[in-house]
Order: C-alpha cells, then sequence, then structure tokens
C-alpha cells in the first residue's frame, strides 16, 4: 500500500539498522514501490560478539535483506570515519533504525555513546542537505508512566529508553534553533511481524508463543497474563508512520501504537484460535514484579493530527497476516 505523495522515486534513501527488523521491512517497502529510488542500508550486521547478558551484540542478519537489491555498507555507527564516508552520497531521505534495541542491555557507557552520541551526526548530515530525518525512538522512554503514555511524561526504567529519551531532547533543542528542520522521532510501542526472527530472545511474544504452540507445546505466560496489557502494533502500521513521518505536517516527536491495549494472554489465545489448538496455558511465576510494566497504551491523538498516521491492523489482523511467516520460520528455522 502506497502511504504518501512524496516523490520518493529517483532519490538516494538511507536506511540504518536496513538488516535488522524494522529497517528491511522499510528497504522492502521502499524497493516494491520505488524501484526507482536508491536505497543504501547501513548496518553492523552480527559477529559472534555479545554483551555481558550473553546477547548478541547486534542483530542485524543478511537474511533479513534476501531479494533486496540496493546498496548495502557494513558499517559501525561509532566509527568517527563513517560521517565523511555518508556525505559523500547525497542523501535525499535519512531514516534511522540503527540502535542497540536490547532493552536488558545495562552498559550505560556503550547504550548511549551508541544510540545517543552518533545520533548527532545524522542531525547535522539532515541540517547541512536540509532534508527529512526519521528516527526510532521508544515506548520505553515511558517505562512506568501512567498510561495512556504521552508525550512529555516519560519515566524511563532502563538505559536504554534513557538513551531514546534524550535522542527527543536533542531533536527538541534542535527544533528550537531550526524551526524548519523536518525531523520525527518515532516512539514504537511492542512491534511484531515479519522479519524480527534474527532479535532472537527479544523478539516478540507473538513469535515466541506461536512457535511453542508450533511445537506442541502449552504457551507458557507469567500468571495474570490476562491484566498484562501492551499496545502491539503490527509491522505494517509502523512503515506507514515512517512514510508519513517523512513529510510531517509539524515535525516533532510521535508516539507510534494502536492506542488500544491487548493483554498477553489475548495473544495466546489468538495464536491457539488461528492455529486450531486448544492447549490451555502453562502460568509461572513473573520475576520481575515490581519493575514490570502493567499496562502501555499510547496516546496516539498527536500522530493522527501531526502526521497523519492511523493504525490500521489489530492484533487479530496482524497475526493472521503474520501466522504463514510464524509458520515458514517453524519449518525452515526452528525444527532444524
Ligand atoms: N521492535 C520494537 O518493538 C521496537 C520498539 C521501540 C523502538 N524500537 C527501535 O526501533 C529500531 C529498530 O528496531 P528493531 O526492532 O528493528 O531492532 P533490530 O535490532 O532488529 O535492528 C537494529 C539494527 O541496528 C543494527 N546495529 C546495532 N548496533 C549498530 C551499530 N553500532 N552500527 C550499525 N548498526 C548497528 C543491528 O545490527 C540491527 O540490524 C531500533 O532503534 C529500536 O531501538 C524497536
Amino acid at each position: 500500500m502506497i502511504y504518501s505523495d512524496e516523490p520518493f522515486n529517483g532519490k538516494t534513501i538511507l536506511i540504518t539498522g536496513g538488516a535488522g527488523f524494522i529497517g528491511s521491512n522499510l528497504a522492502f517497502y521502499f524497493q516494491r514501490h520505488y524501484p526507482d529510488a536508491k536505497i543504501v542500508v547501513l548496518d553492523l550486521f552480527r559477529n559472534n560478539e555479545t554483551f555481558d547478558n550473553g546477547n548478541l551484540k547486534s542483530f542485524g542478519h543478511f537474511k533479513n535483506l534476501l531479494g533486496f537489491t540496493g546498496e548495502i555498507l557494513c558499517a559501525d555507527l561509532n566509527d568517527p570515519t563513517l560521517w565523511e564516508r555518508l556525505r559523500g552520497y547525497g542523501f535525499d531521505y535519512i531514516f534511522h533504525q540503527a540502535a542497540i534495541s536490547d532493552t536488558t542491555m545495562y552498559d550505560q557507557t556503550i547504550m548511549l555513546q551508541t544510540n545517543l552520541n552518533t545520533f548527532k551526526y545524522f542531525i547535522d548530515l539532515a541540517l547541512e542537505r536540509n532534508i527529512p530525518l526519521v528516527y526510532a525512538s521508544s515506548g520505553a522512554t515511558y517505562g512506568d508512566a501512567e498510561a495512556p503514555q504521552t508525550v512529555g511524561r516519560e519515566a524511563p526504567q532502563n538505559v536504554y529508553g534513557f538513551s531514546k529519551l534524550m535522542m527527543d531532547h536533542l531533536t527538541r533543542d534542535t527544533l528550537k534553533r531550526y524551526p524548519d528542520a523536518k525531523i520525527v522521532g518515532l516512539r514504537y510501542f511492542n512491534v511484531y511481524g515479519p522479519r524480527e526472527f534474527y532479535k532472537n530472545k527479544t523478539a516478540s511474544m507473538v513469535l515466541q508463543l506461536g512457535h511453542q504452540i508450533l511445537a506442541g507445546k502449552t504457551p507458557k505466560l507469567f500468571t495474570g497474563s490476562d491484566t498484562i496489557r501492551r499496545d502491539f502494533i503490527y509491522i505494517d502500521d509502523v512503515i506507514q508512520a515512517n512514510i508519513k513521518a517523512a513529510n510531517p505536517r509539524q515535525s516533532g516527536i510521535y508516539n507510534v501504537g494502536t492506542g488500544n491495549a491487548r493483554s498477553f494472554q489475548e495473544i495466546a489465545d489468538i495464536l491457539q484460535e488461528q492455529l486450531g489448538t486448544d492447549y490451555g496455558t502453562d502460568y509461572i511465576d513473573n520475576p520481575y514484579i515490581g519493575s514490570y510494566q502493567f499496562l502501555t497504551e499510547a496516546d496516539i491523538a498527536p500522530s493522527i493530527e501531526g502526521l497523519g498516521y492511523t493504525p490500521q491492523v489489530t492484533l487479530e489482523e496482524g497475526i493472521r497476516r503474520y501466522l504463514p511467516e510464524i509458520k515458514h520460520l517453524f519449518q525452515t528455522e526452528v525444527k532444524r
């Protein structure tokens, strides 16, 4: 679906984090709908390095880009020589998705250097060329702030959420000095959909529960999961938000959710219904009680107003669209 009249054909588009979940979906969106655009994907991809929590340092995977015909620049955001190289491309748009996306990575130095410090260069690049910059902020900026979560009332509970909040502050400060700049931060809530498999344990519960059920197991949830509700947003709506944010009615920071929280229990139940199983639920104690978000629900009124963004995919519909991929992954990647 074409989400805007923006003339992307013939333009040079940078997608950072393009080997990751959201970035690769964005790359394919442009490739499919704007065959004359030049798409450049920048990503560190993965190697065998891990953080202290045992998770990979970067989740980019070439398999997310099978079929992609644009240019790939394998590079580290933290490489100080990167910026001169990027200047040479003459980009017309920047979609900045690259980041340490793992909310359980607690090394504050590396998180802030990678997510926040390098963001300044993208702002400078966008200002220098007078081009739109759309970047990934996060619902994690809200931490335990009350629902509905609204821009301006943040309370991050981890350094990941803090890094994104400080990116947003940098944006606000820039927009004060350059009010005509087109810079939009998108606070995604819980995104799910194709090409998230290579995020391993940090992939959505939709995928993880789907694979448990396909393995013939009773889905495992925390006790009380019918009362733990999140704003789950399907990847297609996240792409819609990015495309619309490239030509915003008003620059700024916006939530990207459905505005309608659903429970983890509902995810398991919808999956079972659509897969035709009836395994019930296996409840386990929630070890995070005390530091756990029980309700996230995005206030999306400003996003509708400022971006023209309207979420179109319900949880039932998102799972229906996603299931063929969940099954395919189960056959080709999980069962092997
Ligand atoms: N998926 C969600 O639910 C969600 C929610 C809120 C915000 N976000 C944000 O959206 C963006 C995309 O998230 P995602 O879910 O696609 O995660 P992802 O981990 O799949 O994508 C991030 C990409 O950035 C790359 N990367 C990491 N460090 C890098 C570095 N130093 N240099 C270059 N590339 C590097 C990774 O290899 C990866 O491909 C991230 O900024 C994330 O913080 C995601």
